[in-house]
């Protein structure tokens, strides 16, 4: 593959040497359950066949050192540095570091070895648009330091550690969902999560559909601070409810009959955003059957509820996000288009009849561009295996066939 030549090839220009070690960690799409991690809802992600890519090897001095090839930067760090943001030349670490400091940061902090490496790595997620580009990249660095660090946990160990690393070093207050799948992913299947738990099983994709993936080419700044509001006022109707319903500890134990119930107490936009995470969860309850019959229009009518709530309840929609589900639903095959991620731009996942899969992205990316004069990226995605070491020079570990 084109990527892990060209992050081979910088890290032998860079470093002088060829890495020991590569490996990759995919972004992800969520069908359905949005919103809902954080309010220990249930979650239908996969990892998608797109990745960050990482070239890496033990480093001979006291700081890491990093190359981020999309990015054309370098930095280092080391655990002296980590708590202050810096580099060892005491310049502040760019906000990109802030992801594998972070693990790094996770790490240390669990007592577990994270020895410097110098690495070299690039992404074929596309930054901010909903696909999860951060949590590849955190996870990738987990593989890699899990590597040279001697030590193995099990993939959801390390997917709480890299979700720890974006909450308490990074600053976003993100649900588990993103690392999880990543972490967790698995051929042509969707994961099915329980937030609260974090039990998981794997639900295969129905053969008849296709999973397609369009991008606005829309990147909202200052989501994270959406992000957190949004989380805030889940938080906030929690409290209310409380009074009506002692019992609850989060959304996930309010029933929409409870909810219609008591609704009306909380203040109008904890409502709102309160509704949204309620009634999702009740379609993700839906969801696991309704899927393993092979019933897709019925899973497809579901995502398309997921979008209007999202966009008039949670309010994270966009009018991009809106024209590109309005144009995607009139076509044929389509069973399902919503917005998928966070929202506020980036990507709309859309659940489409296996046959017409590729006359829908020609035609969906046609005309949204006619619409909106912007120039979309529409591409039939397949779920893929999680976060794992694909080739290492020194034990021939799944060597690559190119890689010489
Ligand atoms: C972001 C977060 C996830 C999840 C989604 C919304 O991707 O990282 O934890 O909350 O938004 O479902």
């Amino acid at each position: 593959m084109e990527i892990i030549h060209r992050i081979k090839n910088i890290f032998q220009g860079t470093f002088g040497h060829v890495p020991d070690y590569i490996a990759r960690a995919p972004g992800r799409v969520n069908l359905l359950g949005e919103h809902v991690d954080y309010n220990d809802g249930f979650v239908l992600p996969a990892a998608i066949d797109r990745a960050t890519y990482i070239a890496f090897s033990p480093a001979s001095t006291p700081h890491s050192t990093l190359v981020a090839v999309d990015l054309n930067q370098q930095i280092s760090f080391s655990p002296q540095t980590i708590p202050s943001k810096t580099q060892p030349d005491s310049s502040p670490l760019p906000d990109w570091a802030h992801y594998p400091a972070g693990v790094m940061w996770s790490l240390l902090e669990e007592n577990l070895s994270a020895p410097a490496m110098n690495a070299v790595y690039a992404s074929d997620v596309p930054r901010g648009s909903g696909l999860s580009s951060s949590a590849s990249v955190e996870m990738a660095f987990m593989i890699a330091w899990q590597t040279l660090g001697g030590w193995t946990l099990p993939p959801m160990q390390l997917a709480l550690l890299a979700q720890k690393a974006e909450n308490k070093y990074v600053g976003v207050n993100s649900g588990i969902m993103d690392q999880f799948a990543s972490a967790c992913g698995a051929e042509n299947k969707i994961l099915l999560l329980d937030c609260r738990s974090l039990e998981w099983q794997t639900i295969p994709l129905p053969e008849s559909v296709s999973i397609v993936i369009a991008d606005t080419t829309i990147r909202r700044k200052l989501t994270s601070g959406e992000y957190n509001n949004r989380r805030a006022a889940c938080e906030e109707a929690v409290r209310l409810l409380q009074k009506d319903l002692p019992e609850i500890k989060s959304l996930r134990d309010v029933s929409v009959d409870d909810f219609n119930r008591f609704s009306e107490k909380l203040p109008g936009e904890a409502a709102k955003r309160a509704r949204h995470v309620v009634e999702e969860i009740e379609r993700t309850n839906q969801a696991q059957a309704l899927l393993e019959a092979g019933n897709v229009q019925h899973f497809g009518r579901l995502m398309t509820e997921c979008h209007v709530s999202l966009r008039d309840l949670y309010e994270v929609s966009c009018p991009e996000l809106d024209v590109m589900t309005r144009i995607a639903q009139s076509l044929e095959g389509c069973y399902g288009a919503r917005l998928t991620g966070a929202g506020f731009g980036g990507c709309t996942v859309n659940l489409v009849a296996r046959e017409s899969a590729n006359d829908f992205a020609v035609s969906l990316a046609k005309k949204y561009e006619i619409e909106t004069g912007l120039h979309p990226q529409v591409y039939i995605s397949r779920p893929s295996k999680g976060a794992e070491l694909i080739y290492s020079y020194s034990s021939g570990l799944n060597p690559l066939p190119k890689i010489s």
